[in-house]
């Protein structure tokens, strides 16, 4: 089982965009997939037009957990919306309050892939999420801010692994509304490379208006334009990722 956080300090860089059309062309393939909506803004379940009674905030404050069937293979852990602040304040007092999520997802077997969408902020949750999981994906909408959220988050993620000594890495570092026709795509690209060299994924997610288009359909990419850039670009990330040739050992199912 891979348990994958899509995570960086900064907002909107298409984390939501990529946990669900990543998730659906994962479960598409024949892989049961496993979304966990770590972020109060709710987006994945809205996403899907579903609205679960009980989300992460109630697994992380009672212990019960309700998963959603959202399509053939894919499933998916509401976040309880504003709940979800709340839980945390709780969580805060506790002495497990960096690691309850790991011990409570613990029971939550049978998917080849756990994907956690992460709110945009170093919160508890996200340090749970971290502890939770065992690759982050990170994705930088090619501008300098999302550059420096990505630099943080890589930071945190070095942290946790000092304190609590918990195996973490990064899966990869994601290329997000790369536009062909300004320079300051490529030029931040290739700056990435430069830095980070083989974490970067070699496929970009171009900016395509079907994607955001999607989502107020409630369809993923792959069910509203198949044939468009977005779709593409997430299906080459997809085979990057579940090919292994981006770092991911290629696994069994347990
Ligand atoms: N490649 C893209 N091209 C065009 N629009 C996109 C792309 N990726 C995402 N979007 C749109 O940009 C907006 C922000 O994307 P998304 O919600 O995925 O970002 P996020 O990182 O999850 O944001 P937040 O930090 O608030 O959680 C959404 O409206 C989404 O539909
Ligand atoms: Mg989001």
């Amino acid at each position: 089982m891979h348990k994958i956080a899509i995570m960086t300090s900064k907002g909107g860089t298409g984390k939501t965009t990529t946990a669900i059309n990543l998730g659906h062309c994962l479960a598409l393939s024949g892989k049961r997939v496993l979304l966990i909506d770590c972020d109060s803004q709710a987006n994945i379940a809205m996403a899907f037009d579903v609205s679960p009674k009980q989300g992460l905030a109630e697994l992380i404050t009672t212990g019960q957990v309700e998963i959603t069937k959202v399509r053939p293979n894919l499933f998916l852990i509401d976040s309880g919306g504003k709940r979800l602040v709340e839980s945390e304040l709780v969580l805060a007092k506790q002495e497990d309050r960096e690691t309850r999520l790991k011990r409570v997802l613990s029971r939550v077997v049978g998917s080849d892939y756990i994907i956690c969408d992460c709110p945009p902020t170093i919160n508890l949750i996200n340090i749970n999420a971290l502890n939770f999981c065992d690759h982050v994906i990170v994705p930088i909408s090619m501008d300098f801010f999302a550059c420096e959220g990505a630099k943080k988050t890589m930071e945190l993620i070095e942290e946790i692994k000092d304190k609590i000594g918990h195996e973490i890495s990064i899966l990869g570092l994601l290329a997000t509304f790369f536009d062909r026709r300004t320079k300051i795509s490529q030029r931040t690209y290739d700056q990435l490379l430069n830095q980070y060299g083989d974490l970067v994924f070699a496929t970009k997610i171009r900016i395509n208006t079907q994607l955001k288009e999607a989502q107020a359909k409630f369809r993923t990419i792959f069910e509203f334009a198949p044939y468009s850039h977005g779709a593409l670009d997430y299906f080459l990330l997809t085979k990057e990722i579940a090919n292994g040739s981006h770092r991911l050992p290629v696994e069994v199912t347990e």
